[in-house]
């Protein structure tokens, strides 16, 4: 099926009761497990990518290696995505650069300035058939450059949902609900809970809109617990519980992101794998249970939590 926009997946989804795993790249390993796990479970999938992925690896090496990912798993649809842009030019180069769908994050700015640049975006987006994802509401924790105290995360106003869609035009809205970037989104001892009464009354707003949530790591303690035993130090990372990700699923929301997973399955399966292969020391040897590790956990995501498998079917009829 190749690249595509994230329009059918989402209208899908939606009606379906499940959401698209949205992954972030950053080199050859990951998307490798991603996509091998998302082909054979017929999973449509996101692979995105940040400004800091950009950087890292360059922005030609991660398009690349997308599109070599579609020649392997011609079977799925895929979309390539930037995650989290923070300006106009930025979406411009990633829309010229071949990239179905681009993220401006405009969220720690005052709403008439988020609707102003996002609105921009959209234009000169659907000017070129790639499709944009905004942001109302700030998460807690790190996202990129913009820090937002523990705490005191501002989730999104519900009386401004119908306002911003339809003065910028975009084509799916993140929104605040409890998420939180990074490793460590809830007080060791505090119940995560996810604030389903916002998500409704966005949804009542916005009937059939795609719903999206950042910050929905899981944080599996089986990665943390390994970390920890293998030289690490992470006390205390907790997650967002899958069986609430799943609920959000069913309802609204159509996009779950996913990061922190990624870098906890490599770094717990890699300082596993130092600490019991001293002398090793090919990046193959150790890259490669990294890369399983990954591709084991967005299967079990896209099985049990996302609820996508099978459905890139859905997408080709
Ligand atoms: O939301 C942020 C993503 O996890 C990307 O992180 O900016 O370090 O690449 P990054
Ligand atoms: P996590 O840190 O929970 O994986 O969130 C990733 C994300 O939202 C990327 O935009
Ligand atoms: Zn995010």
């Amino acid at each position: 099926m190749g690249l595509v926009t994230t329009t059918e997946m989402f209208q899908k989804a939606y009606n379906g009761g499940y959401a698209i795993g949205a992954f972030n790249v950053n080199n050859m390993e990951i998307v490798q497990g991603i996509t091998e796990a998302a082909g054979e479970l017929n999973s449509p999938v996101i692979l995105q990518v940040s400004k800091g992925a950009r950087a890292y690896a360059n922005h030609t090496y991660l398009v690349k290696l997308v599109e070599a990912a579609i020649i392997e798993n011609p079977q799925i649809p895929i979309a390539l995505h930037l995650d989290h842009g923070d300006s106009f030019e930025l979406c411009k180069s990633c829309i010229d650069g071949g990239f179905t769908s681009v993220m401006i994050d405009a969220s720690s700015k005052p709403f008439n300035e988020n609707i102003e640049v996002t609105k921009k975006v959209v234009e000169y987006a659907h000017a070129h058939g790639v499709v944009v994802e905004a942001e109302l509401g700030t998460l807690a924790g790190v996202e990129d450059e913009v820090s937002v105290e523990a705490g005191k995360e501002m989730y999104t106003r519900p009386e401004e949902v119908e306002e911003f869609v339809s003065k910028t035009g975009c084509d799916s809205l993140a929104i605040a609900i409890g998420t939180s970037h990074g490793a460590y989104k809830f007080k060791p001892g505090t119940k995560p809970q996810l604030r389903f009464d916002v998500l409704e009354e966005c949804t009542k707003r916005l009937p059939g809109f795609p719903i999206v949530l950042h910050g929905s790591s899981s944080v599996p303690q089986e990665f943390v617990e390994m970390v920890n035993q293998y030289g690490g130090n992470m006390p205390g990372a907790i997650g967002v519980p899958e069986d609430q990700l799943r609920h959000a699923a069913e309802l609204s929301v159509c996009k779950i992101n996913i990061d922190s997973d990624i870098r906890l399955a490599m770094t717990g399966n890699i300082r596993k794998y130092f600490a019991e292969h001293p002398d090793h020391f090919d990046p193959r040897q150790y890259l490669k249970p990294a890369r399983q590790a990954v591709k084991d956990m967005v299967a079990h995501k896209i099985t049990n939590v996302l609820g996508s498998a099978g459905k890139a079917a859905d997408l080709t009829k």
